[in-house]
């Protein structure tokens, strides 16, 4: 059921030897796509329709058509490796187990778009990851597939790292942006987009690890046989971090198309200590909670916007019976307590109201009215909040309302208003 795209060395190599990279078919994309014209490089992205990984599900190609149209002596690329979403693992696997891809998903990235100058942001507290990286940097440019005249071409481009100081919304493309401008990390009005105006004023490409690493597979493969893989909507594989009251926790490389049923019970080897499942959540603290009868969903980015929210990171968070739903979802809502940046109103007071009114249904005080609060209150903040931290996380809650809603009704005590 796994099919390894990206994930292929990872396990099997050591990923601090550029030369075991090499010998398995590493930087030859790099060395392809400098002999290409730029476009057609460009072409390639768009025949595949991959996706960006980080959550959202954006074409790529539509993006990076967008910072290749801009002029100008200065672009950047950014990766962004900050992965601050609880139950996401897989970014830092693919650093930790195969980094060189990274670096040359966006070598590769660069010279189709004229890109003089990259970044690696990456979460601060992800200690290892970020020395692999400063050696892999290293030997990057020591081997000529980074700085100046790269492979000996006219082609030149170097990148940066740069950790997080430990917030989650740093992860969000305009805080980021803020963040490696040195300023507290808060989010920017859109449009304009970064792709337009983003790291210090200049045009911008802000893409997850897991999306750049399918570069370099693309252009070995070519974009239409990597359309093939997975959905027509939805081509190519999926990382999933696989975690929770599961057996075989993991990150696991499946085409897309695979249903969640399978992930747990094939690859995850069902539930540990024999208990019941009682829900699941997919993408991480942002996403929603579903019940078991859901589980034969597909993983798709489709399905999954029918959550009204956007949850395609690819973490699947197993519960079982001995969880309580409420004590679940108080500790998401303080966790996006204590991350909301505080700039807009509906995520700065939404939260805290949020938490009163769990705390409610927790000690069994509440009213059908706090149940109309809650759920109105949860709609507000995801159609207002100014960006997709408070956009999603009430996520938990407007699904749970939705597939969960009796256990609302029993803690609603009916004779109080
Ligand atoms: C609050 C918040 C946190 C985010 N955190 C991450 C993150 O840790 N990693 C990531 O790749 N994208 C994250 N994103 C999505 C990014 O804003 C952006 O869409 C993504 O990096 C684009 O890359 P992609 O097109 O390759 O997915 C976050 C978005 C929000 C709103
Ligand atoms: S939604 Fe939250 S994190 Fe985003 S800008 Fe508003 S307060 Fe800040």
């Amino acid at each position: 059921m796994e099919r390894k795209l990206i994930s292929a060395r990872c396990g099997v190599i050591n990923p601090l030897s550029i030369d075991d990279y090499i010998k398995t078919g590493g930087y030859v994309a790099l060395r392809k796509a400098l002999r290409m014209e730029r476009i057609e490089i460009l072409e390639e992205i768009s025949d595949s329709k991959l996706r960006g990984r980080g959550g959202a599900g954006f074409l790529t190609s539509t993006k990076m058509m967008g910072l290749a149209k801009e002029s100008g002596p200065m672009k950047y690329i950014v990766c962004n490796a900050d992965e601050g979403e609880p139950g996401n693992f897989k970014d830092r696997f693919l650093i930790e187990n195969d980094p060189h891809q990274i670096i040359e998903g966006m070598a590769i990235i660069a010279f189709a778009t004229r890109a003089n100058h990259g970044y690696i942001y990456v979460r601060g507290e992800y200690d290892h990851a970020i020395e692999v990286l400063q050696w892999t940097l290293l030997e990057a440019r020591k081997h000529k597939f980074l700085g100046n005249n790269i492979m000996d071409s006219d082609f030149s481009f170097d990148i940066e790292l740069r950790s997080g100081a430990g917030s989650y919304v740093c992860g969000e493309e305009f805080a980021l942006i803020e963040s490696i401008e040195g300023k507290p990390g808060r989010t920017r009005v859109k449009p304009p987009f970064p792709t337009s105006i983003g790291l210090f004023g200049k045009p911008t490409l802000i893409q997850n690890v897991e999306t750049l690493v399918n570069i370099p597979a693309i252009l070995t493969m070519g974009g239409k046989a990597y359309s093939k893989i997975g959905m027509p909507n939805c081509t190519g594989t999926k990382l999933i971090s696989l975690s929770g009251n599961v057996k075989n926790k993991g990150v696991y490389e499946i085409p897309f198309g695979i249903s969640i049923r399978k992930v747990i019970f094939e690859l995850g080897g069902g539930i540990e200590n024999n208990k019941k499942l009682k829900m699941v959540q997919l993408g991480g603290a942002c996403g929603p909670f579903i019940p078991e009868y859901m589980l034969d969903m597909l993983i798709d980015y489709e399905r999954f916007e029918e959550f009204e929210s956007k949850t395609g990171a690819g973490a699947i968070i197993v519960v079982d019976d001995r969880f309580d739903l409420f004590d679940l979802m108080l500790r998401v809502v303080r966790f996006f307590e204590h991350e909301s940046c505080g700039k807009c109103t509906p995520c700065r007071e939404g939260h805290a109201q949020l938490v009163i009114l769990l705390q409610k249904f927790i000690d069994k005080k509440a009213s059908m009215k706090d149940l109309i609060s809650i759920e109105s209150l949860a709609r507000v903040m995801h159609q207002t909040a100014l960006c997709g931290l408070g956009q999603s996380s009430p996520t938990a809650i407007i699904s749970t309302l939705r597939y969960f809603r009796d256990e609302y009704i029993d803690r609603c005590d009916i004779w109080t208003n």
